[in-house]
């Protein structure tokens, strides 16, 4: 029980009996008869450490979600996560919770061999460095912590375990980067509940509008706060019914981000398991996702593809209208 504090007291004093008190494991030690102040302090004591410094904040958690099926989530997760590990040239972790049939090892290139059911399995000794040892490693700064990989592991999956996975990772990587279900049950809801960004991801297609529309009212209710969410249109290309303008009016949210439509690209890079910006591929999805990275995490993009290092209109601009 990690997270029980053990205080001993005795009335034997001795330095023997303090030293074998500690020994077996007792976080304080109180002399007796009891004092009323000392009691206190060591309570106090107790209060202040009460946060281990191994799930000390530190990492930022961003969640991908989308309410309508095949809004591209995976294909965002793994390239936002990519796009991130390598701006900042920092430790980025997919964390797959579509527990029954997680697309992401397709996507990133991995066949994992330790899983979320990992996790489960062995949660009472669970701690930073054994969850360390159930991730995937694309590379040294890309990490995915897989979907149980057979059929039928999912249902032991719990909101505890999501949640502490989340925490610990969150400890020891930069950016956490979740691919929750579509479906708002409780393990969604403890990963969105998690999450410093929300991104809701959406197409420009009536369905998707109606539904991200729908989850907003959601998130509302469910009472996170406007400023976490980020609605960001996917396979974005300007058509005349679509104006984001429009699509800001209906969703009474600004558009954070564009990610372009390029399916040749996208269905490329699946199809051989490469996130696309690590890919050669001029796509302009990349550019985009660089500037999604750079925005989410406030580092100024570099030269990231070579449509990128070409001196033309950034994304931003050619998007919302140059002022030049
Ligand atoms: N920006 C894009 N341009 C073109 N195609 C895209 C883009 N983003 C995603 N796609 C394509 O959309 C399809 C669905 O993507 P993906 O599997 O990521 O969706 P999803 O939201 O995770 O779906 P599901 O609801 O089934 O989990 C893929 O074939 C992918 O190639
Ligand atoms: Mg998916």
């Amino acid at each position: 029980m990690p997270d029980t504090a053990v205080v001993c007291s005795s009335e034997d004093n001795s330095p023997d009996v303090i030293l074998q008190s500690f020994r077996s494991g007792a976080t304080e030690f109180l002399r007796q008869p009891l004092v009323e102040s000392e009691i206190a302090s060591v309570f106090a004591k107790i209060e202040l450490t009460a946060t281990r410094p191994e799930e000390a904040q530190h990492g930022r958690v961003i969640a991908i979600f989308a309410s309508k099926g095949g809004c591209g989530t995976t294909f965002v997760t793994a390239n936002l996560a990519a796009s991130l590990a390598r701006l900042s040239r920092k430790r980025a972790c997919v964390v797959d919770l579509n527990l029954q049939a997680g697309d992401q090892p397709l996507y990133l290139g991995l066949e994992p061999i330790y899983s979320i059911h990992d996790v489960v399995r062995n949660y009472d000794r669970l701690d930073d460095q054994l969850l360390a040892s159930y991730l995937t490693q694309r590379s040294k700064h890309l990490l995915l912590l897989a979907a149980p990989t057979e059929i039928g592991k999912d249902e032991d999956v719990r909101v505890e375990h999501v949640t502490r996975a989340i925490s610990l990772l969150r400890a020891q990587t930069e950016y956490v980067v979740i691919d929750p279900p579509r479906m708002l049950n409780e393990i969604t809801i403890a990963a969105l509940d998690a999450a410093d960004d929300l991104i809701l991801l959406l197409t420009l297609d009536i369905p998707a509008i109606r539904s991200a529309r729908r989850t907003l009212d959601i998130f509302t209710r469910l009472g996170y706060d406007r400023s976490r969410i980020k609605v960001v249109v996917n396979r974005y290309e300007k058509k005349p019914e679509f104006d984001l303008k429009q699509v800001e009016k209906v969703l009474e949210t600004p558009v954070y981000g564009t990610l372009a439509n390029d399916y040749q690209a996208a269905i490329a890079s699946i199809n051989v398991g490469e996130p696309l910006v690590l890919s050669k591929s001029q796509s302009r999805i990349i550019h985009d996702f660089g500037n999604l990275a750079s925005k989410l995490s406030g580092i100024k993009s570099q030269a990231e593809s070579p449509a990128a290092a070409k001196p033309q209109r950034s994304g931003w601009t050619s998007i919302f209208g140059s002022k030049r």
